[in-house]
């Protein structure tokens, strides 16, 4: 018996509420332990890695799949002409004749098909030519590449 007037913990129970909050953790924990475990359910780092690997493979691909994509639709020759006097007319003149950077409307020394154009744009070439790959992104550049291929015409 206690008269202390202390309060007790037999008469001070712990909250239904806490209890199950504690519960909750402990089979939480259990769970996570075992799904992360590679010897449980057979998780793994290099699994996550080479799934990784294939998806950003497989958007690479599909980024230099179809050069040509555009070639010949008006629409995407008229977006690539807009885009061409906003990025690239400061060097290459807005009719692609040439100033700082040379000539697009006649042969090209490093390639005139669309994937050698598509590799000029988006890698950039060596003396002066800026890669575009990062701040155009595909579609901009495949519609900037039937633009000048429809300047050779
Ligand atoms: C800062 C100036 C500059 C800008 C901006 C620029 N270029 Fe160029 N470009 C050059 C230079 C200089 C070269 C020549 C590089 C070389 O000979 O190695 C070149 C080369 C190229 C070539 C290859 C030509 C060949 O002879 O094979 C293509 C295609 C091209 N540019 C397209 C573009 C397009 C499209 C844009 C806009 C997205 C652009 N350029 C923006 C300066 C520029």
């Amino acid at each position: 018996m206690n008269d202390s007037g202390i309060p007790q913990e037999g008469q001070n129970r712990i909250p239904k509420g806490w209890l199950a909050f504690f519960g909750g953790m402990i089979i939480f924990v259990l769970w996570y332990v075992a799904s992360y475990t590679p010897a449980i359910s057979g998780w793994s780092f290099y699994k996550e890695y080479e799934k990784e690997m294939k998806a950003s493979q497989k958007s690479s691909a599909t980024a230099t799949a179809d050069p040509g994509k555009y070639l010949g639709k008006a629409d995407a020759i008229a977006e690539g002409k807009n885009e061409f006097a906003t990025t690239c007319a400061a060097c290459h003149m807005a009719d692609a004749s040439g100033g700082i950077g040379p000539n697009l409307r006649v042969a090209l020394k490093y390639g005139s098909t669309p994937a050698n154009l598509l590799e000029s744009i988006g890698k950039g070439r060596p003396n002066g030519m800026p890669p575009f790959q990062q701040q155009l992104g595909n579609e901009k550049l495949l519609k900037l590449v039937a633009y000048i291929e429809s300047l050779r015409k």
